[in-house]
């Protein structure tokens, strides 16, 4: 997730003109491309024309809208006000709140408040600015200024009504924003909104750079919210959400209006930088841009877009993943043609499940099929068109005719294909994958959004601290949160984890039907000598056992260990729910050391590259996790969304962010015998042997994933300090790299063993560092490791990917032990991207 030398805020930087060294190519293109904007951002918040991002050209239209501003202000006002709806209240306005945070000095610390407690009155008329900017700030939380930490989460609830917004909402680190599902607050910007977005998620500083890097901007959601922007001139620059970010961070069923006159400037989403995530039930009406988003990799799924010049402008990426994506009566759908064909900033976007309509223009690339790299890599694979005249459109020509009536695209694409054997350089229509049937719902792959339980009655919670846990890190809840957890299931109830952390000594199980819910990611952190062996390793939470049915909903929390503890798996799935009604996790993450309470801090476990690492050295006491995430045999029907299975590489609770030696044996592994598994927005990262693991495993979705190696390696290499087990299907290093040169023993990004039916939709596998340095990424540098990717066994059938970006390894995919895509025969900027594989 972190990676100073990638700190994109260069694409702003450079608009004021301090942009540092950067040697990745990619940035350089999107500064080039940014500052040809006519633009500036100006860091000063006194003025309009700070609303005026980079991406528009109209600072001076601002000074001639004074008088439209004000009558414009008068009646929306007044019509805001006369509606008034009434809206079945919510169970998370109404339940007690008594959520702390357990590694906070100051025991009073709040997680929960509701921003009418701090002023604001939501009544369509008061400046709510001020009330919302307290109601975030209070208690000492991490705002601007502030590197990071895990010490003060906060909930930031909007009860229904209608915020007039006059000035950013500038959000915290570590901070989720959530209206009443039941009737969204609506946040209503006024004409002369100043600060860059209604809500700013990252906000520049004096001096140019972003409140915190964005590759570093973990935990913090936003959901629940209409985003009304309609009031400020159509000639204004203004932006709905700045929202660079990265792991762990989420937006959720959120409108965006804006003005769709003709010259209209409005931009309602905007990321230009950082390391996603995910983003899901976004509306957008109107606007110049209704999403204007770079970023290493996103997940964007269910995204509704109507009336906007250009529906989505990409203005980087390594890769994108676009799923249930419906662009209607747009000029543009999505621009992937920034820096032209001579610096083209877009790697890869996979476009799936999804329709455009009444729109001139479906995609516009600046690729060429003469063209040496493989940047704009395009996949479209399920893509229905109504009337949209061109398809595709080329930097000269059209590539792809489209129609003034109905089609769909079964599969289209530009890039590099090996199926198996390659590359072969395309561009044209392709075979579609095989979709397993049971992962599709009419056709598309299923999808569900995260449950937020808004028609359940207060008297459906039950509270773990009402109940008896404290989640004060200190006392043992082993007992009392399994109690909480078994009785809310036993009387129907959800079980609320109210924030906090609870330290637990022996594996809670979740059983069949149980709904668990977190406040504020609420952590489970193993601790004790039950998860400390790793030749009996113990899951901390245990999703059914095995024979078990039925369905488990899970949301919002977070699995940690404390100090030493090999034996650990943080999450176990055996229960068997049906592919039809699959299990689920929503924003459920590990976090493995690198915090507050942890004991696996920069203090405890800091880098040593300048020692070799033996087995005799190599520190025990920060042997943190045996596996983050297992799926065993019986477990099947699970569908995770915006999970993110961390391994931590930096100390957040450290004023420097200081990097840090953490080791955990694997990450991700499957071996569900009937699969039915969706990983939707997932990334797994620093495990010693593997990130993503299926063995003898079918019917995967995946998409997008992505993977880090750590960051220690090769000193020590994989061999260190885990033993091979068979038993848990781990790779044998020892056997694969007898013999052979240069980092052959490190981790793999994704290992599919004797597995079928195993589909991703987007992958970003990367390895950016050789024993704490980045030398080894930089280009014309020869790779951090030897391999990353591999495809093994004889049962292996029907294994895709479309959209692999690999950065840091000399091979892209091995198949059985050889390289079958070099890196060096698909160069894509700084990533490397291979459009389509397909095992055979
Ligand atoms: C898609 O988003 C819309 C708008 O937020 C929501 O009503 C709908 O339930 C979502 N659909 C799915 C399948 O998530
Ligand atoms: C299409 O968009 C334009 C503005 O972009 C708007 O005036 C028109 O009403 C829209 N049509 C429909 C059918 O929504
Ligand atoms: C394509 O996706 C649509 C949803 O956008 C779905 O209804 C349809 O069944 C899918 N068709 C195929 C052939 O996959
Ligand atoms: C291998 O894993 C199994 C199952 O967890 C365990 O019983 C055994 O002790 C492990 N072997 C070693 C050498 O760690
Ligand atoms: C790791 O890098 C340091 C320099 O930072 C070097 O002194 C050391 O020899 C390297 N160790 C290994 C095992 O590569």
């Amino acid at each position: 997730m972190r990676l100073d030398i990638f700190a994109v805020t260069a694409v702003l930087v450079g608009v004021v003109g301090a942009a540092p060294a950067t040697q990745q190519p990619r940035t350089t293109a999107i500064r080039s491309t940014t500052s040809t904007s006519s633009t500036t951002l100006s860091t000063s918040s006194s003025t309009t024309s700070t609303t005026s991002s980079m991406t528009t050209s109209t600072t001076s239209t601002s000074s001639t809208t004074s008088s439209t501003s004000t009558s414009t202000s008068t009646s929306i006002v007044a019509a805001a006000a006369a509606v008034a709806p009434s809206c079945a209240s919510y169970w998370l306005e109404q339940i007690t709140h008594q959520g702390t945070s357990a590694f906070n000095p100051d025991k009073s610390y709040k997680t929960f408040r509701n921003v009418k407690d701090f002023g604001a009155k939501g009544d369509g008329v008061t400046d709510d600015t001020a009330a919302i900017n307290n109601a975030i700030s209070s208690g000492s939380r991490c705002g601007p200024g502030c590197a990071s930490t895990s010490t003060t989460p906060a909930i930031v609830y909007f009860p229904a009504g209608t915020y007039l917004i006059s000035s950013s909402i500038i959000d915290y680190y570590y901070t989720q924003l959530i209206g009443n599902p039941n009737c969204p607050p609506v946040l209503k910007a006024t004409p002369g909104l100043t600060g860059f977005g209604v809500i700013d998620g990252n906000q520049y500083q004096a001096g140019g750079s972003l409140a915190w890097e964005s590759i570093n901007v973990f935990w913090r959601q936003i959901r629940n919210f209409v985003i009304d922007m309609t009031a400020i001139p159509p000639g204004t620059g203004a932006t709905g959400i700045h929202w660079p970010t990265a792991q762990a961070t989420s937006l959720q069923n959120i409108v965006f209006k804006m003005s769709d006159a003709p010259g209209t400037q409005h931009v309602g989403l905007f990321i230009e930088s950082g390391s996603g995530g995910m983003i899901n039930d976004l509306v957008f009406y109107g606007g110049l841009k209704a999403a204007s988003v770079g970023n290493q990799q996103f997940t964007m799924r269910n995204i509704t877009i109507n009336n906007a010049v250009t529906a989505i402008d990409q203005l980087w990426d390594w890769g994108w993943t676009y799923k249930s994506i419906n662009i209607n009566n747009c000029t543009t759908g999505i621009n992937i043609a920034a820096g032209g064909t001579s610096a083209q900033a877009v790697g890869s976007i996979v476009l799936f499940d999804s329709s455009i309509t009444n729109t001139h223009v479906g995609i516009s690339t600046a690729h060429t099929i003469s063209q040496t790299t493989t940047s704009g890599t395009m996949i479209l694979e399920n893509v229905s068109l109504n009337n949209v005249p061109i398809a595709v459109q080329g930097p000269s020509s059209t590539l792809l005719a489209g129609t003034a009536g109905t089609t769909t695209i079964a599969a289209w694409g530009q890039g590099h294909s090996y199926t198996p054997s390659g590359p072969t350089n395309f561009q044209g229509p392709l075979t579609a994958f095989t979709r397993p049937a049971s992962l599709l719902k009419s056709g598309a792959y299923f999808e569900r959004s995260k449950p937020q339980y808004e028609s359940l009655a207060l008297s459906r919670f039950r509270s773990a601290r009402a109940t008896g846990a404290k989640g004060d890190g200190v006392t043992d809840d082993t007992a009392a949160l399994q109690n909480t957890i078994t009785t809310a299931t036993q009387q129907g109830q959800v079980a609320f984890i109210d924030a906090g952390t609870y330290r637990v000594t022996n594996t809670i199980n979740i059983p069949p039907g149980a709904k668990v819910v977190g406040e504020g990611y609420a952590v489970i952190m193993s601790s004790g000598s039950l998860f400390a062996n790793q030749a009996n390793p113990r899951p901390v939470v245990k999703v059914g056992a095995a024979g078990q049915q039925g369905q488990v909903e899970w949301s919002d929390m977070i699995v940690s260990t404390q100090g030493a503890q090999a034996g650990a798996i943080l999450i176990q799935w055996n229960l068997a729910s049906p592919s039809t009604a699959p299990s689920g996790m929503w924003d459920v993450h590990t976090r493995v050391g690198g915090f507050a309470g942890s004991n696996l801090r920069a203090s405890n476990c800091p880098i040593t590259p300048g020692t070799t690492i033996t087995s005799a050295n190599l520190k025990q006491s920060c042997i943190a996790a045996f596996m983050m995430m297992h799926i065993s045999p019986s477990g099947t029907g699970i569908y995770l969304e915006n999970v993110w299975l961390w391994t931590a590489d930096h100390d957040v609770d450290d004023p420097s962010i200081a990097q840090i030696t953490i080791y955990t044996g694997r990450g991700l592994h499957v071996e569900s015998a009937s699969g039915n598994i969706w990983l939707v927005g997932t990334g797994v990262e620093h495990a010693t042997l593997y990130q993503y693991q299926f063995a003898t495993t079918k019917s995967i979705f995946m998409g997008q994933i992505q993977s880090e190696t750590p960051y220690y390696q090769p000193n020590p290499t994989a061999l260190l300090p885990f033993k091979y087990n068979a038993t848990w299907r781990d790779p044998n290093f020892a056997v694969k790299c007898a013999g052979k040169s240069g980092n052959c023993a490190a981790a793999w990004g994704l290992r599919v063993v004797d597995s079928a039916d195993v589909l991703g939709y987007g992958a970003g596998i990367y390895s950016f560092f050789n024993n704490w340095s980045t030398a080894c990424s930089q280009s014309g540098a020869g790779g951090c490791q030897n391999s990353i990717v591999s495809i093994e066994g004889a049962r292996v059938r029907n294994v895709g990917l479309y959209g692999l970006n690999t950065i840091g390894s000399i091979s892209m995919i091995d198949r059985d032990g050889a390289s079958l895509a070099k890196a060096a025969d698909n160069r894509d900027g700084f990533s490397e991207t291979v459009a389509i594989f397909r095992s055979g």
